[in-house]
């Protein structure tokens, strides 16, 4: 995934502010960080294994440059070393190149360079980049050198790249997210808008093959069409975002500020009812020619599960759900006139973007349900609708889930007429007044849990993609391993996995009838020495080691009531045993590789 920033101003001062935008880009990778600065004409790069404040610390004794570009490693091609993080150098250390994607064929490149006498420090496929530059560099100027670079790439890419006594950055894109700042002062550039919304809030979105070069006053676009070269004109986009909104303000991490923050997302949903009838009217009117495919990833295909059952039972629409990176091989019947919805937090996720294009040139009609304003999915889909929950940071998706779970319920109703509002402000009520309580049972339940290997979730109906997300959110961020699982399916196979004290979350039904049956399967679990934690509605009375009242009235809402639960859950046991939840291992939260 990796995080690419870049900078060229007027004046020599960019090192702060291009620390400062790596950082905010460090939930897209972090086991390896590195800047380059262009002062005096010359590359300077610093760059290390580690978190950004473990290589460039408060950068005392590095000095600073009128251009500088950033990166946040998640280690694709070569393990994770000093040498293989980014920035890359040319031999001469004329050229530095930052990346994010995978090159194909660059193992060709790279002994082709070798032959023709260059060294190669690293394993990974970007160095290449920067001494295919340099080779170009020999008879031809800067731009073209570049231009040269990247017409031989294959594969996916976001590139910056600075060249020694050029006060230029110079930008290819393709399959890979980078957009564009415009600045008063300068010109920047990153792997998304959150990276510099302290410095700007107008952006261009550069597309698919284009390339941009840009000074301190200038930024030019320009796209290949038959293999040459022509200008594009592209208008920017101010994105509303406030900076104060990436601040972690009083919270402790990112994950529990964002959790906090969902009974005003669902508030803010309930009050634009009338934005979403509009996305609502045209996704039914889609629906009149052709069949509806869900199709997602992550945290956004357990939402995506949950709108089927909600589309299903609200509108009468059938649908079906696909996992993003399963999309290609599941999807033979998909045919012209069908209609996609892509669901994605980020509109960047690499599998997502493949099923859109891959169901594109079957001819099906794309929509998508997105968070990130001028995201690649958006500007891939026929209509766009936003979950306006505002920049999510924490790895772990939380108020961006139940905002999709919200806006598919808001879509869901009114296509049968319904008024969603009322309902969803009272979960919003609801959910301001329940954190205190939520808070004390999240502590209660992470003490039991801190000492198990697993932990199973269980649940009926609408909850069974609740409870895949309580387990995701578990195993994500805790490293405990987690199973969600439909509550009547447990009893034939999973159920050989219980042992004393082996704790057991059931997601107890609203409807009595599906409640009558919960019991049942509590009950299972519980003879068989099972510790069991109950998320269950005023009343319920369930049986529990642990249990938690949840006031919430209504099946269709209870996922958005037991959501914020269970991720509370989550998060304490990440902080009980010590791991931080906002950088989970392995992890990270925008995956624009396949
Ligand atoms: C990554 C993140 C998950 C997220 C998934 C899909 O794996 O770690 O939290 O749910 O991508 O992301 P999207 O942006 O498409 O919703």
């Amino acid at each position: 995934m990796c995080g690419i920033v870049g900078i060229v101003r007027r004046r020599v001062g960019v090192a702060r502010d291009l620390v400062k935008s790596l950082k905010k880009l460090e939930y897209r990778g972090y086991d390896s960080a590195g800047i380059a600065l262009l002062s005096n004409g010359k590359i300077e790069v610093i760059k290390g294994v580690g978190t950004i404040d473990k290589v460039v610390g408060n950068l005392e004794g590095i000095g600073d440059g009128y251009a500088g570009i950033g990166h946040t490693r998640w280690a694709t091609h070569g393990g994770v070393s000093p040498e293989n993080a980014h920035p890359h150098l040319s031999c001469h250390g004329e050229v530095a190149v930052v990346h994010n994607g995978t090159l194909d064929d660059f193992e060709e490149m790279r002994s082709e360079l070798m032959e023709k006498g260059h060294e190669l420090k690293s394993e990974t496929d970007t160095e290449v980049v920067a001494h295919l530059i340099e080779e170009n560099l020999k008879d031809r100027d800067p731009f073209n050198a570049f231009v040269e670079a990247i017409r031989r790439l294959r594969g996916s890419y976001a590139i910056v790249s600075m060249m020694a006594g050029e006060r230029a950055l110079f930008l290819a894109r393709n399959k890979s997210p980078l957009v564009i700042g415009l600045g008063d002062d300068g010109n920047y550039c990153a792997s998304d808008v959150a990276a510099l919304l302290h410095l700007t809030r107008r952006f261009i979105f550069l597309e698919d093959g284009e390339i941009a070069v840009l000074t301190p006053s200038k930024v030019e676009i320009w796209r290949f069409a038959d293999g040459r070269l022509e200008r594009v004109d592209r208008k920017a986009d101010v994105i509303d975002w406030s900076p104060q909104l990436l601040d972690r303000g009083s919270f402790e991490h990112f994950m529990l500020k964002e959790i906090y923050e969902q009974p005003h997302v669902l508030k803010k949903i309930a009050e634009s009812v009338d934005y979403y009838r509009k996305f609502s009217t045209k996704l039914d009117r889609m629906l009149e020619d052709g069949s509806l495919t869900i199709v997602a990833a992550g945290t956004s295909y357990h939402a995506g599960l949950i709108g089927k059952f909600l589309l299903s039972k609200l509108a009468g629409v059938r649908s079906e759900v696909l996992i993003a990176s399963e999309f290609p091989e599941w999807s033979s019947h998909i045919k012209e006139g069908d209609v996609i919805l892509a669901i994605s937090q980020s509109g960047e996720t690499a599998d997502v973007l493949e099923a859109v294009r891959m169901a594109r040139t079957k001819g099906a009609r794309v929509i998508s349900i997105v968070n990130v304003p001028g995201s690649t999915l958006t500007r891939m889909s026929d209509e766009s609708v936003f979950i306006q929950a505002g920049p999510e940071v924490g790895v772990a998706a939380t108020k961006t889930f139940t905002a999709q779970v919200a806006v598919l319920y808001v879509i869901s109703s009114v296509m049968s007429g319904g008024n969603p509002s009322r309902e969803l402000l009272k979960i919003s009520d609801m959910l301001y007044g329940s954190m205190e309580t939520f808070e004390h049972f999240a502590r209660e339940v992470s003490d039991l849990f801190k000492e198990k290997e697993h932990v199973f979730f269980l649940g009926r109906g609408i909850n069974y993609p609740t409870a895949l997300e309580g387990a995701l959110k578990l195993k994500e961020i805790s490293y405990i391993h987690a199973e969600g699982y439909p509550a009547g399916e447990y009893k034939h196979g999973p159920l050989a996995l219980i042992e004393r004290g082996t704790p057991t979350v059931m997601l107890v039904p609203i409807d009595e009838n599906l409640r009558r049956k919960a019991l049942y399967n509590l009950m299972e679990v519980r003879s068989r020495g099972a510790l069991t934690v109950t998320l269950q509605p005023e009343g319920a009375d369930m049986p529990g080691d642990e249990s938690l009242e949840v006031a919430c009235t209504e099946e269709l809402l209870s996922p958005l009531a037991y959501a914020v639960p269970l991720q509370l859950m989550a998060y304490r046991t990440a902080v009980l045993l010590g791991r931080n939840p906002d950088k989970p291992r392995n992890l990270a939260k925008s995956v624009t590789v396949e």
